[in-house]
């Protein structure tokens, strides 16, 4: 039973948090070992200081010094322009991401190195060596040159975990059009609402995708989010406009699967590029051209388009691969998450293929076809450097230890951790039963708005605290505030803002200026607000409180209460609802939705599964409600805001304090409280 969220101090609101009073308590310091500091790019407290004073101090020069490294058609003139909240690196540079992960390797012993190890979820094998995987890219992106694609075109991309996922991508930056991931768990509407904000020309998708045993008809979804005539939704005819921007649709077969493909429309990915010419030099982008736009949760009912751009993206993205995950030719590195998120974004596919190193990439579920899936995996690809998220730590920590100590993992060196706060417990697991007590653990703490990682153990330097990300990377100036923007004491709970603008950072929310402007930098006029509650230790490490904002981390996802609430209100039968989080041992939270029913419906179970069900099909099957509570009214102040602190009381002890204990006593409690929250 999860515990009340009375003690759970403030900012946190969302309960995925480790407690102050663990964390308060928790006295365990792991110091790198020598074996690995010795051979670490940056092997000593002493170092990591050096360079961060540096990076801090001259920002400007450590950067410019960095990028470097990165291959330039141009060079840059300036390195940064701050006129808050925008910023611009590396002005008048001229270079290409997809150059930058594959090209430039290829006049090196790296050329013929694995880039890709696929395999797919039925235990297939593909390899795709960087020359290969150039050759491939180069062609995907002749066909998009041939769908009339142009560089600045957007380019929505749906699609399972297969290699043409990551071609897909490549190939639209090598020819500068900027993709839009779609997760292929979103749902049709999820797509439209994606595609349609992004003005996107072009859909590449495939069949199906396998997941955990069955099929996911992602084609299907596509037509009918792509659909113009009028449909029934919830018993009543609704104009339907899909996707006016969209002219082609290209069709990776994977599943094999039926399904409709729409003469003049609907191209299969296997016979465009047949006879497509691998020979297409990559598009000279300037530094500022947008790489990618990614669909994000926030505080309102829409997702909103995160920008990312070309080179202070890679910058970020090769630097943090670079140090944090300490890299290096012969490592074999595997970050579990899907290329639908920014972790797989920047850690699948730019920030290791920039480095040349060798990506495992795997199509399915952990647990399939048995909960060692994972373990073997790292077994037989010699896995030694491993990045996941604490969610699946906490499924595998119940799986039961018999799952990784069947396979022999001694090939690892490093593990990662990304997604949401770690528990001391989860931390304690991973390092002693996967890690064997000898691998450092990377707490990696950073968002899909700050590119790259931000707060991190540097491996071979920083002592780890199990639960903390400890200190910030290179040119990463975080602090923890007060609501008044007063810096926090040590342990004292604030916000977590990052002062100074970073190479990698988001450069706006698509074609909405005002909105990036409103939600990152006015709580602290020119300074990035994370969302994030956190708090600094007496020796400076930073541990991550979780959102205080209405995000909801639900199994390291983002998703939007008020994302939630509009697609629950949108079905006939519902009059209010709200949204909350309550603290899942598995999940970190679970979604919880308070619903009141208009006249006449029944407050049952069958409702109840069609509403989780409406909310599937309206954003996707992780967005749907754990739990759905009918009640007859919402608990609000005078002003009329709902009480979500209250409501969030309620969703995780199933009682608030004091003597009232069920939802129908709202109505009382709502004329006690009436104020508290005004
Ligand atoms: C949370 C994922 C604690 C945090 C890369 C952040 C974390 C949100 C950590 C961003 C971590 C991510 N410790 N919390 N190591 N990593 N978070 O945009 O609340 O999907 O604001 O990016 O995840 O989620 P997003």
């Amino acid at each position: 039973m999860p515990k009340s969220s009375n003690k759970t101090p403030k900012p946190s609101q969302n309960g995925q948090s480790p407690s102050i009073e663990s964390i308060l308590a928790e006295k365990r310091l792991f110091k790198p070992s020598k074996k690995f500091s010795e051979q670490a790019r940056i092997s000593s407290m002493a170092q990591y200081e050096k360079m961060y004073r540096a990076s801090i101090k001259d920002p400007e020069k450590f950067f410019a010094k960095q990028a470097e490294e990165l291959a330039w058609f141009k060079k840059w003139r300036k390195v940064v322009e701050w006129k808050a909240p925008f910023a611009k690196w590396f002005i008048g540079g001229k270079i290409n991401a997809a150059y930058n992960c594959l090209d430039r390797h290829l006049s090196t012993p790296r050329k013929n190195k694995a880039a890709i190890i696929w395999e797919g979820e039925n235990f297939e094998q593909r390899v795709l060596t960087y020359a290969q995987l150039h050759r491939e890219v180069s062609r995907a992106a002749n066909v998009l040159k041939s769908l009339g694609v142009k560089t600045g075109d957007r380019v929505a991309i749906y699609m399972g975990m297969t290699p043409e996922l990551a071609i897909a991508v490549l190939a639209c930056a090598r020819i500068g059009a900027t993709h839009s991931v779609i997760f292929g768990g979103f749902s049709a509407e999820a797509i439209r609402d994606r595609v349609n904000d992004a003005e996107a020309k072009l859909i590449i998708t495939s069949d199906g995708a396998y997941r955990r045993g069955t099929i996911v008809d992602l084609k299907r979804n596509v037509d009918l989010a792509l659909r113009t005539e009028a449909m029934m939704i919830d018993g009543k005819s609704q104009p339907y406009g899909g996707c006016p921007t969209i002219e082609k649709v290209l069709v990776v077969k994977r599943t094999g699967q039926d399904i409709d493909m729409f003469p003049g429309r609907d191209i299969w990915w296997h016979e465009a590029i047949k006879d497509a010419s691998h020979d297409c030099p990559a598009a000279e982008l300037d530094s500022e051209h947008p790489l990618y736009i990614l669909y994000t949760s926030g505080t309102t009912g829409k997702p909103k388009g995160i920008v990312h751009t070309t080179a202070g993206y890679l910058l970020g993205t090769y630097l943090t691969t670079k140090y944090v995950f300490d890299i290096r030719d012969e490592d074999v590195y595997w970050c579990t998450a899907d290329v639908g998120w920014v972790t797989g974004h920047s850690y699948i596919l730019y920030g290791p293929l920039s480095n040349g190193a060798t990506v495992v990439m795997y199509e399915g579920a952990p647990t399939y076809p048995a909960p060692d899936r994972f373990w073997d995996i790292i077994e037989r690809h010699g896995v030694t450097v491993f990045y996941t998220a604490p969610t699946a730590i906490r499924a595998f920590i119940r799986a039961g230890n018999e799952h990784p100590n069947k396979h022999d993992m001694s090939s690892l060196r490093l593990l990662g951790s990304v997604g949401e706060p770690i528990n001391p417990e989860a931390w304690m697991w991973y390092h002693t039963v996967i890690g064997k007590g000898k691998c450092p653990i990377v707490d990696t703490w950073w968002q899909t708005e700050t590119g790259a990682i931000m707060i991190s153990p540097i491996p071979g330097a920083i002592p780890t605290k199990p639960g903390s990300a400890t200190l910030p990377f290179f040119g990463v100036e975080p602090e923890v505030v007060r609501k008044d923007g007063t810096p926090c004491k040590p342990n004292e709970g604030g916000y977590l803002v990052i002062k100074k603008p970073w190479p990698s950072m988001l450069r706006g929310i698509y074609k909405d200026p005002e909105r990036f402007e409103k939600q990152y930098f006015s709580e602290y006029p020119g300074i990035y607000f994370t969302g994030d509650g956190a708090r600094r230790d007496k020796n400076g490490y930073f541990w991550i409180m979780g959102r205080v904002d209405d995000v909801i981390n639900v199994s390291g996802h983002r998703l939007g209460t008020m994302e939630v609430e509009s697609a629950l209100v949108g079905h006939e039968a519902v009059a209010e609802a709200a949204v909350v989080g309550r603290p899942d041992e598995i999940k970190g939270s679970a979604l919880v939705a308070f619903v009141t029913l208009k006249q006449g419906w029944p407050p049952d179970e069958t409702l109840k599964e069609r509403l989780r069900g409406h909310v599937g099909s309206m954003i996707g099957p992780i967005a749907k409600p754990d739990d759905i509570r009918f009640t007859d009214a919402l608990p609000k102040t005078r002003s009329g805001k709902i009480m979500r602190r209250l409501l969030r009381e309620l969703a995780s002890t199933g009682a608030v304090a004091g003597d009232t204990t069920t939802l129908e006593d709202f109505s009382v409690l709502e004329k006690l409280r009436a104020g508290e929250e005004e």
